[in-house]
C-alpha cells in the first residue's frame, strides 16, 4: 500500500488518513495489552498482544520514514531514531511481562502510550505539514526544489 502513497500525485490528505488509521491501531492495541497486564491475564496472550503493537510499531515507522525520506523532509534522521526508541520501549515491556514484573509493566506501558501520543501530536505532525507544503505537480509547472522528488 505505502509503495503507492510516496507519488506526488497522491493528495497528502489520503497519507495522512493512512497515517492515522495506523496510530488508531497502535493505540487499540496498547489499551488492550493494559487491560490484559491489569487483569492477569495470560502470559502467552499478553506476550501475543505486545508482538502485535510492536507489529503494528514497525509497519507503522517504515511507513512514515519511506514518506520522509522520499521527501527530503529535514530532521528525518532524528524521527527515525524516536521511532527505535519506541521499539526499545516496547522490548523493556516485554522484559517486564516475561519476568512477572506487573506494576512495571503497567507503568512502562503508560509512559510509552505518553511518548507515542506526543511523537504523534509533534513529531509526525511535522511530516503531515511538511507534506502539505508541497503542491500537487500536474497544477503547477515543475521547478527545481518545488517538489519534493516522489
Ligand atoms: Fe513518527
Amino acid at each position: 500500500m505505502w509503495a503507492s502513497m510516496l507519488g506526488d500525485q497522491v493528495p497528502h490528505v489520503q497519507v495522512e488518513m493512512a497515517l492515522e488509521d495506523e496510530h488508531r491501531r497502535l493505540f487499540i492495541q496498547m489499551d488492550e495489552l493494559q487491560r490484559q497486564i491489569a487483569s492477569d491475564a495470560p502470559l502467552a496472550k499478553q506476550r501475543f498482544t505486545l508482538q502485535m503493537l510492536d507489529s503494528f510499531l514497525k509497519a507503522n515507522s517504515l511507513a512514515e520514514e519511506a514518506v520522509m525520506f522520499a521527501s527530503s523532509f529535514p530532521g528525518g534522521l532524528a524521527h527515525r531514531d524516536e521511532h527505535r526508541a519506541h521499539h526499545h520501549a516496547v522490548c523493556l515491556i516485554d522484559g517486564h511481562i516475561i519476568s512477572l514484573e506487573r506494576e512495571a509493566a503497567l507503568s512502562a506501558l503508560a509512559a510509552q502510550r505518553h511518548a507515542m501520543l506526543i511523537h504523534i501530536r509533534e513529531k509526525d505532525q511535522e511530516i503531515v505539514n511538511w507534506k502539505r507544503s508541497f503542491k500537487p505537480a500536474h497544477l503547477t509547472p515543475s521547478q527545481p526544489g518545488d517538489f519534493d522528488g516522489d
